[in-house]
């Protein structure tokens, strides 16, 4: 049910964590965990448990069945897809729900690919996830397509410059990142949505790293295809895609022979999908919603995300303006206060490795991630070991000012 309730000035970070159990108090500081990981999955509130736990106990089934187990899966299915609409901000109808972003992703490109001529062109960019390039390199390699990479600029954003220079009229699909898994660049989205449209290319958004920190609108946006995974938003592993509604029916998707065809969306989920993760992401979109206020999902789901941003600007800014105090690390990309960035930092340790770095803050009990996460065309352009990486710190909504205490102290003690 949507409660309308008066518009908060700023995000209660007490309720919001009280809703955690992996947050909430069970060990004195510094034994609590201090979780610095969210770029790689976020914790999830209680109501998402329930939820997986209540589906299991009392609708598990398969769908389509004359029994009540299965109608209520098959309903449980319906407001997945309803969610997820207003979760992009577009028709449910275009929704698909799937085991990850990445294998979402390879199916939806080999369907756009069986529409594909040799010389076709696909540009990918150097800021992007692999889940957004693999993908093009291994299809284009099975139909003699040309994928060209779009570089980028000194602040670690894509440069719409080169993205110019190499639209052509052969460019079919241009696949880029809202928001950077590694150093947090926020993207200029709709141009490159725009650049996309205006040479006849298909705009393929990957929103993994922007879902769980700015409000999605995929109407606004003019994109074709948007992905992202809900395990990153506070939701259950499971990935989610919104397709152009007349595109996910014209798509060949590969389907077995006796799957139903509607809805559009719906022909790129192949076989039994986790419908416990379904009901785990209806309930971090309601989470996410309870944090707002309005008459809808909608509404409330901008509310919430207008909280959410303002409370991450904080943190950022104050990680930023903390971090270049100190000696033996360098941040890369944005400052923290830059507007088009997400919470999530790279930094790069002058003495040690991320590894050793990630390993001493373990040892404040500190989680924070190090690597390459698999954007690998941004650490190579960095000019850093790929197997090494960067040290990644990565804040959620969950996180609160005074917890960067610790986290300063932690890395001053390991940076000496
Ligand atoms: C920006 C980005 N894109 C894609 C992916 C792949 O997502 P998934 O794990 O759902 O396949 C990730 C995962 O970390 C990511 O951060």
């Amino acid at each position: 049910m949507i409660q309308t309730s008066p518009m908060p000035r700023a995000l209660d970070t007490d309720r919001v964590r009280a809703q955690f159990p992996a947050l909430r108090a069970t060990r004195p500081a510094p034994e609590q965990p201090l979780f610095l990981d969210a770029p790689g999955g976020t914790q999830v509130p209680e109501r998402v448990v329930a939820a997986m736990a209540a589906y299991l106990v009392e609708s598990n089934s398969n769908t389509g069945g004359a029994f009540e187990l299965s109608r209520r899966t098959d309903a449980l299915i319906a407001e997945a897809r309803r969610y997820g609409g207003a979760f992009t901000g577009g028709d449910p109808d275009g929704v698909a729900f799937g085991q990850n972003m990445t294998t979402l992703n390879f199916n939806l490109v080999r369907a756009v690919g069986r529409m594909m001529r040799a010389g076709d062109e696909i540009l990918t960019t150097a800021l992007d996830h692999d889940a957004n390039i693999s993908p093009w390199l291994l299809m284009a390699e099975d139909r003699g397509l040309v994928v060209r990479e779009v570089g980028l600029t000194p602040d670690l954003d894509i440069d719409l410059e080169d993205l110019r220079s190499k639209l052509s009229d052969r460019t079919r699909v241009v696949a880029f990142c809202l928001a950077s898994n590694a150093v947090g660049t926020v993207t200029p989205a709709e141009e490159i949505v725009a650049l996309a449209h205006d040479a006849g290319a298909l705009a393929w958004g990957d929103a993994v790293a922007y879902a769980p920190h700015r409000r999605i609108d995929v109407g606004a946006l003019g994109v074709d295809v948007l992905l992202c995974s809900p395990y990153k938003f506070f939701g259950p592993h499971l990935g989610m895609a919104w397709v152009r509604p007349d595109l996910a029916r014209d798509l060949p998707a590969e389907r077995v022979r006796p799957a139903a065809e509607v809805p559009p969306g719906h022909r790129f989920e192949t076989g039994t999908l986790s419908h416990e993760a379904l009901a785990g992401f209806v309930a971090a979109v309601d989470y996410l919603a309870s944090l707002g206020s309005g008459d809808t999902l909608a509404s409330q789901l901008d509310t919430a995300y207008d909280l959410i941003r303002r409370h991450e600007s904080e943190l950022a800014a104050a990680f930023g303006t903390r971090v270049g105090e100190l000696e033996g690390v360098r941040m890369v990309g944005r400052s923290g206060g830059d507007p088009a960035r997400v919470p999530t930092f790279g930094l790069v340790p002058e003495r040690a490795t991320p590894r050793q770095l990630a390993e001493a803050l373990d040892d404040a009990g500190i989680y924070a991630w190090d690597g390459n996460f698999f954007a690998k065309r941004v650490i190579e352009t960095l000019g850093l070991d790929l197997e090494e990486g960067v040290l990644r710190i990565g804040f959620a909504h969950y996180n609160v000012l005074h917890e960067t205490d610790r986290l300063f102290e932690a890395l001053e003690r390991a940076l000496k």
